[in-house]
């Protein structure tokens, strides 16, 4: 895994947004981008929507969603749909949802089309959050998702709070040939030294094939050492 220390919350965005929007350009259609909720890669995902990008061919999908109606505020799809793609030619896929629906099979369903969109490619670029408490996507500590071998997608439930959550697995996350994990501020320093340790559900990113980078600010990395 690789450290990349920005000066502050604003340069992180912006350097992640760099990154999409150069990745999608060098790739010429047919890129697939995984993103997160959250308030640290929503600020990307505003980044990039004062930018021109070429979205036709880029297929995005959630790498994780809570399990609400699709048009709450809540939602992650709702955010990344209001704040970016609703005005792209990206293809954006989403996990169904209905009052009646259970979350597994929404999880399983989603799971499927997943990989069939990428039945003879890796996902390209995943940008990823990270909680205090080292989560990432939505596999918690001490949560069943963190144990899932072979679906890419199941539900989870959150153990302090009982929400529950779709999310991808690390049978997923570790086949993508990049993650960007997006991190700020003082508030996380701790979970981030332990994430580098490999000690928390987000360090545990770096298990797999998938090249893993932290763009971080300077209050995010105070206790990582030089
Ligand atoms: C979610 C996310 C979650 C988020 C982190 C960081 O649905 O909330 O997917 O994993 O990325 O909790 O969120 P903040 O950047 O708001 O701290």
């Amino acid at each position: 895994m690789e450290l990349v220390i920005h000066d502050n919350p604003a340069a992180v965005a912006d350097a992640a947004a760099n990154l999409v929007a150069e990745s999608i350009g060098a790739a010429h259609g047919n890129f697939s981008l995984g993103l997160a909720g959250g308030s640290t890669p929503r600020a990307t995902y505003e980044n990039l929507s004062a930018r021109d990008i070429e979205w036709g061919g880029v297929d995005v999908w959630l790498a994780d969603e809570r399990w609400v109606a699709p048009d709450s505020a809540h939602s992650n799809g709702h955010t990344v749909d209001t704040v970016l793609f609703s005005r792209t030619a990206a293809d954006f896929h989403r996990p169904a949802w209905s009052p009646t629906m259970d979350a597994e099979e929404s999880a399983a369903n989603y799971g499927r089309l997943l990989r069939t969109l990428h039945r003879e490619s890796r996902p390209d670029l995943v940008l990823l959050g990270m909680g205090s408490d080292g989560h990432t996507a939505s596999l918690f500590p001490g949560s069943r998702a963190l144990n899932e071998t072979q679906h890419w997608y199941v539900s989870n439930t959150i153990p302090e709070t009982g929400e529950d959550r779709l999310t991808a697995t690390f049978p997923m996350l570790h086949h993508a040939a990049l993650i960007v994990v997006l991190v700020v501020g003082t508030a996380k320093a701790e979970a981030l030294h332990a994430s580098l340790n490999r000690q928390t559900p987000a360090g545990r990113l770096g298990e797999g094939d998938a090249r893993v980078l932290w763009f971080v600010d300077r209050g995010a990395a105070s206790l990582v050492s030089s």
